[in-house]
């Protein structure tokens, strides 16, 4: 298989006395084997023309454009146009696509109803699956295969709404009363304003904050196959509606081996922090995991062999808005101890464990003001447009209903004997 000029070898398969091997490696587009690799599970075998990665190279790209450039110069919503439609917007477009979502940023005042029946501690990510879910029941022409497509409705409506939703639990977290959306301002910092405004006081909206934040919306807009989005996909496939398929992949997210792991990382470094703050003793619990069973989280990832190309842009960015905000943390000290620890120690440098975008994001998050538990819910408003443009695809191709191969590996037929 060659991609962007490199060649990637499929292994061939080891045979047996019986069964000869048999030479994969033509197997790309065909279809009927069925070989058992965990590593792949059920999203191995899904084509996509929407993001590129390369875990050996430390590659990611959105329809053929580097995540370094994009995350350099252009706002959330162009990547946003970027993911779902496949280019770039003109201007014109642009202007058309910011307005669509500022007409639709309010969300129906009943849904408020069924939040304030949210306990106070509830976590915003069940409080947001769930309310996503609810979407398609407060917007009934979003079901499926009967009537007029209303797809571009459903997708402006999510990313108009999203941002709104998720600042509730916080303000409510607050004992605040929730913010209004303020149209004239852009996405982020029309975010901020629902977030941090108080109707007793003027509310200034930090730039450097305002585009931190569009930065860490862009690194989180899609990462190809991964947990949420092959599970956006394959709810979508049974023709579920787009809100009902988000509000799956939002729940995915939520683990904390998924989205939950920055929100993990802070509590860690907390947990460290509380113990006296002794970073190498840390390090040397990690090393010893099979003992200690203690694990740093934040640390490697499944894809990514060399550095995570996200965890190099945020890493710049946490220590730009740092410095610019004057923050003095001191579970942000923590962390670059713990970066430096590892990053020199042979130990963490042969197995290739760096640390991955978990580890900044919640790092840049705390300190642009958002609280621990609000963490996952920024990643999914960050990857709310991969999301629909996976599920969009996935529809347009014309998918058929997932049914992810099973393997059977359990008991031989077995006679029934009564107690
Ligand atoms: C992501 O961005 O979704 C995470 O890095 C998880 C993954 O891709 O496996």
């Amino acid at each position: 298989l060659s991609v962007d000029g490199k060649t990637y070898q499929f292994p061939t398969l080891v045979g047996s006395e019986n069964e000869p091997a048999i030479d994969i490696s033509n197997l790309r587009d065909q279809t009927g084997y069925v070989t058992l690799d965990k590593g792949y599970k059920n999203t191995g075998a899904t084509k996509s023309a929407i993001t590129f990665l390369d875990g050996e190279e430390g590659i990611l790209r959105y329809r053929g454009y580097s995540i370094e450039e994009l995350a350099a110069k252009a706002t959330f919503l162009e990547v946003a146009y970027l993911l779902i439609y496949g280019e770039l917007p003109t201007q014109e477009q642009y202007s058309k696509f910011e307005n669509s979502i500022r007409r639709h940023t309010i969300v129906n005042e009943d849904m408020r109803k069924i939040f304030e029946g949210f306990p106070v501690n509830a976590h915003p990510m069940g409080v947001l699956s769930s309310l996503v879910s609810a979407m398609s029941a407060f917007y009934p022409d979003s079901y499926d295969g009967k009537g007029e497509d209303k797809t571009e409705l459903h997708i402006l409506r999510l990313l108009a709404k999203l941002p709104t939703i998720a600042t509730w639990s916080y303000k409510k977290s607050q004992g605040h009363p929730v913010n209004y959306p303020k149209n004239s301002l852009d996405y982020c910092s029309n975010f901020l304003h629902m977030m941090f405004a108080l109707p007793v006081e003027d509310y200034k909206i930090d730039p450097v904050v305002a585009e931190a934040l569009n930065v860490l919306l862009i690194l989180h807009a899609d990462h190809e196959q991964n947990c949420s989005t092959s599970t956006v996909r394959l709810v979508g496939s049974s023709q579920a509606n787009l809100y009902s398929s988000i509000s799956a992949g939002i729940s995915a997210l939520w683990g904390p081996l998924h989205g939950g792991a920055n929100q993990e990382v802070i509590e860690m470094l907390e947990a460290i922090k509380a113990d006296g703050g002794d970073v190498a003793k840390y390090v040397d619990m990690a090393k010893n995991a099979k003992t200690t069973g203690f694990r740093l989280f934040g640390f490697g990832h499944r894809v990514y062999k060399n550095f995570d190309p996200r965890a190099k842009i945020i890493k710049k960015a946490a220590d730009d808005v740092l410095s610019k905000l004057g923050v003095n943390d001191p579970v942000l000290e923590i962390a670059k101890q713990l970066e430096e620890l590892a990053l020199n120690d042979p130990y963490f440098v042969q197995r290739k464990l760096y640390p991955n975008v978990d580890f900044y994001s919640g790092i840049i998050y705390r300190a642009l003001g958002i609280p621990t538990n609000m963490f996952t819910v920024m990643f999914a408003i960050g990857r709310l447009p991969g999301w629909i443009a996976q599920w969009k695809e996935m529809r347009e191709t014309k998918e058929p209903i997932g049914r992810p191969r099973q393997i059977y590996v359990g008991e031989t037929l077995r006679d029934f004997v009564p107690m």
